[in-house]
């Protein structure tokens, strides 16, 4: 754990230089809580590397359905920054709603509200009392997620759409780096006073997220369109009965270029500002069962330190927990957001009064043991068709 200095530096007694956490450092610590994802986990480390060493900007725009792991994403990060003691200076983590940031009606860009939200994370970081320089200092490191941003393209239903272009536009000026006066109150001489912050944007972290909803379907439009001089990449599958069929597989990944994102009403100048465009894939059964029994923030683990306050040891079968993969699976649309659900309704009950329940049984050590079974799991999903 950290002690409560209120020093900015990061070189603190014991701690290492920022330069040695390398990225499958800080890879491996994102991991811990974000499955199925590496390949948009190794940018993603890349780019927390270069914001914590600072010479260079790391900015990512990640891309993927619901539930698929952009939040989480950032959630991570932000745990990261917190765990680890070198990131003391990084902490001030924002996440907001890109809506947040325009004023609708009046068409303005609203980078105050960005900034109030980064000097409250900053102030709970830095002493009681911050004075100016402590404050800015803190915030030009802050890492800002915007998330949604998709529903600020420039283009909504086949019609412009102005408040995303000003979204947009503002935003660039910012991850440019651009030195934006805050007004606020600081202390100096032991008085508290009103001031204006003269803060530079130049280098803190800009990760933005958002879904993207048709951009796979016009990509893939654009892909087998006759004499799009592109070629979809075809597979030989084995069919249960023995038989070999081919089929042409498409994955975005593999046809996204920028002019895409451009047509689905991203600005060039906008785009221009992120190092990387991450695509994150959709999550099957075999990774949905890894998240369920591992992930830090796992619905099961979530239930098992709940269980565990009441003197209980809650325990998964293997082919439950594969079963619970498989019916969360079929919510194509929720990602990852159905394990939740789908385990929800075989929990609820034994939360609610696990001692009356006719499987608690005996443990160790005084203590008792509860198994979810494929029998539950099976009863249950099965209770919900008929
Ligand atoms: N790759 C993943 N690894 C671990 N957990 C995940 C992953 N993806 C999603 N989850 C879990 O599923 C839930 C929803 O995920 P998340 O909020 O990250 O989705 P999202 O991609 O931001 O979707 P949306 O576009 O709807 O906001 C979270 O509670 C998280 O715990
Ligand atoms: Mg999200």
């Amino acid at each position: 754990m950290t002690t409560d200095n209120t020093s900015s530096s990061s070189t603190g007694e014991g701690l290492r230089d920022l330069a040695s956490i390398t990225p499958p450092t800080i890879f491996q610590e994102l991991q811990k809580g974000v499955l199925g994802q590496s390949t948009s986990l190794r940018y993603t480390s890349v780019a927390v590397y270069k914001h914590t060493t600072g010479k260079v900007p790391g900015n990512i725009l990640l891309i993927g359905n619901s539930g698929t792991g952009k939040t989480t994403i950032m959630n991570n990060i932000q745990r990261m920054y917190h765990e680890v003691d070198e990131y003391r200076p990084f902490r001030a983590m924002t996440i907001i709603n890109a809506n947040l940031l325009v004023d609708a009606e009046r068409l303005e860009f609203q980078p105050a509200r960005l900034l109030t939200a980064v000097e409250q994370r900053a102030r709970a970081l830095v002493s009681e009392q911050p004075t100016a320089e402590e404050l800015v200092a803190t915030m030009e490191r802050a890492t800002i997620c915007i998330d949604e941003i998709d529903k600020m393209s420039s283009i909504v239903a086949g019609k412009p759409n102005a408040i995303g272009v000003v979204l947009q536009q503002g935003l660039l000026t910012l991850m440019e780096g651009e030195v934006v006066s805050h007004r606020t109150h600081v202390w100096e001489d032991g008085v508290e006073r009103e001031t204006v912050l003269s803060v530079d944007t130049r280098q803190m972290m800009f990760i933005c997220g958002g879904a993207f909803e048709g951009l796979y379907d016009q990509v893939y439009l654009r892909v087998i369109k006759p004499g799009s001089g592109e070629k979809l990449t075809s597979e030989a599958i084995q069919t249960a009965d023995g038989q070999v069929r081919i089929e042409s597989r498409f994955a975005l990944s593999d046809f996204l270029k920028p002019e895409d994102l451009f047509e689905y009403g991203m600005v060039p100048q906008f785009m221009a500002r992120f190092d990387d465009v991450v695509l994150l894939r959709d999550l099957d059964a075999r990774v949905l069962k890894e998240i369920l029994l591992k992930s830090v923030d796992s619905p099961f683990l979530r239930s098992k330190r709940y269980f565990d306050v009441l003197g209980i040891d809650l325990e998964i079968d293997d082919v439950a927990a594969g079963m619970i993969a498989e019916e969360a699976a079929k919510s194509t649309r929720t990602g990852a957001r159905a394990l939740r659900t789908v385990f929800g309704r075989i929990v609820n009950r034994l939360e609610f009064d696990p001692w009356n329940f006719e499987g608690l049984e005996d443990g160790a050590e005084g203590r008792r043991r509860l198994l979810i079974s494929t029998e539950m799991v099976r009863r249950s999903i099965a209770g919900r068709k008929s």
